[in-house]
């Protein structure tokens, strides 16, 4: 019989891609696509009740406050999506006995280990869209909810906007690209996690508590390595140059290294390395950037 698969945010980089590749899982699953105008997050009444209507077996939330630099003076909207909503799918998840599959990310960390991350390392955000993740987190733990918490970093996609469209842009608009060359990662490809995140399901769908994992795609960069393969990939001319981060300041602080270590994931998932899912993805977001499709 068809289990029963809610996404929240589905309009979002990885609500998109997980509409991507819902029919490749259609034999299997029935999928609920939902986001703000159908189900908003916040309103814990409408969660509960569409959870238990729809008899929703697993919770995927795509859902979240994204604007990093934008939290640090929106920090209570911040926090109601990042930690007040995801209490709320929680709960939900709780009542019902769904398995929650919840999104979080590198800043947690404060980026000043020179090793990769572990999932069990110590967090310390240090912005307000880190902590409010964080927090997030917390309420899923605390809630007693069975479920999954994936961290990803540098997430781009054919939609909405992202590095990879605004490297595209500036290269067209500009005579040179100035990009920070000492903040080390690595980008992550959503279709990449959203396959992922099925695979967890089938992982660890029936099990109980909740699991951690890091997913990024494999490798480590800067954002200056990223933004140049993306121009040479592309085939633009536009030079592109590193700059120390003290040159780019932002309002909210980025880790410096937030390299996520990947072992956990990877012993139940092929993860594939950064350049190669660039070079599967770049043609559709170059067609996406050129006829302004989001
Ligand atoms: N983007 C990155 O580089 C990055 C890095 C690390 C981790 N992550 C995490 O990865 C996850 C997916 O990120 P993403 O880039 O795909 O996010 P995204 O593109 O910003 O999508 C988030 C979606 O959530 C929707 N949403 C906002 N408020 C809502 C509400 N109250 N109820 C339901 N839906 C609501 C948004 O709608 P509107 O657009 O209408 O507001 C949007 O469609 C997030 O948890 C994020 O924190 C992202």
């Amino acid at each position: 019989m068809q289990k029963t698969i809610l996404v929240t945010g589905a309009n979002g980089q990885l609500g998109k891609s997980l509409q991507q590749i819902a029919p490749d899982f259609s034999g299997q699953f029935r999928f609920l696509f939902t986001d703000v105008d159908t189900l908003d997050i916040t309103d814990l009444a409408a969660v509960r009740r569409m959870a238990q209507a729809e008899n929703v077996d697993f919770l995927i939330n795509a859902a979240a406050y994204t604007a990093v630099d934008k939290a640090e003076s929106d920090i209570e909207f911040a926090y109601l999506l990042n930690e007040k909503a995801v209490a709320n799918l929680a709960t939900a998840a709780k009542e019902t006995g769904a398995f929650l599959i919840h999104v979080s990310t590198d800043y947690v960390f404060d980026g000043q280990a020179s090793v990769p991350y572990r999932t069990n390392d110590p967090t310390n955000p240090t912005s307000v869209y880190g902590k409010s993740k964080l927090a997030g987190e917390t309420a899923i733990v605390q809630s007693g909810c069975r479920g999954a918490i994936v961290r990803t970093a540098w997430l781009y996609s054919p939609y909405g906007n992202n590095f990879v469209k605004t490297m595209l842009r500036l290269a067209d608009t500009k005579e040179f690209i100035n990009v920070v060359s000492d903040q080390t990662g690595c980008p992550t490809l959503a279709l990449d996690l959203a396959r992922f995140l099925m695979a967890v399901i089938a992982h660890d769908g029936a099990t109980e508590g909740v699991k951690r994992y890091h997913f990024t795609n494999k490798g480590r960069i800067t954002w200056f390595d990223f933004a140049s393969e993306i121009i040479r990939q592309a085939g633009k001319t536009c030079p592109v140059h590193p700059i120390p981060t003290s040159s780019y300041p932002t309002p909210a602080t980025r880790p410096a290294f937030s390299v996520l270590d990947l072992s956990e994931s990877e012993a139940f998932f092929d993860i594939p390395d950064w350049k190669e899912s660039l070079t599967k993805v770049l043609p559709e977001i170059i067609y996406n950037y050129e006829h302004n499709i989001f």
